[in-house]
């Protein structure tokens, strides 16, 4: 009885330590290991996801981060309304970011056809850059905006190992 105890134990500890070597093992072919490694296991569906399941999990930080994004640019009207044309045009990207690029992604990699998933993925940061380009320089969404692009830099590189 002990002894079947004690192996069950291992086969636990076993099993642990492998998912966190998929997390670990997927992010080092990503180019920022600690971002995507941060991001995955602050998620309780990280340690049990296969390759698209971290995918999906990473396409819905992107989600938080575009549906952040849209509330900051909301308040900023009122705090800065010599900025309302720029704030406009980012309102529409980050809105195409949640209701084109995320259900797209998140369609393609779940029934399998990365390559689509890959194209919502990129114009997420794609959208985020061309918000930040409307304010000439003086935006103030510029570290949202990098967030966006490093989230989207990542979450690419893990579509792509499903092509
Ligand atoms: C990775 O991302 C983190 C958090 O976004 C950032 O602080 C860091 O500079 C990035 N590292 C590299 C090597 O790009
Ligand atoms: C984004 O990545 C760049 C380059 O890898 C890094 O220098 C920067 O600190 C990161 N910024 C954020 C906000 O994650
Ligand atoms: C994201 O990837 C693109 C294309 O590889 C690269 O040009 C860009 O510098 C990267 N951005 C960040 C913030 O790492």
């Amino acid at each position: 009885m002990k002894k079947l105890m004690v192996m069950m134990m291992m086969m636990v500890v076993m099993v642990v330590v492998s998912e966190a070597s998929m997390v670990q093992q997927t992010c080092k072919e990503t180019p920022n290991f600690s971002l995507c490694v941060s991001l995955l296991d602050s998620d309780p569906r990280g340690s049990s996801a296969d390759t698209s399941g971290l995918a999906l999990i990473l396409v819905d930080k992107i989600k938080g981060l575009a549906t952040k994004t849209l509330n900051e640019i909301n308040s900023l009207y009122k705090k800065r309304p010599e900025l309302k044309g720029a704030l406009y045009e980012c309102s529409r990207r980050y809105k195409a970011i949640l209701n084109a690029d995320v259900p797209e992604a998140i369609e393609a990699i779940s029934k399998g056809v990365p390559k689509f998933g890959e194209d919502g993925v990129i114009d997420a940061g794609v959208e985020a850059s061309a918000c930040e380009r409307g304010f000439n320089g003086k935006s103030p969404l510029t570290s949202l905006t990098k967030s966006m692009q490093n989230i989207s830099n990542v979450t690419r590189a893990i579509v792509r190992m499903l092509l």
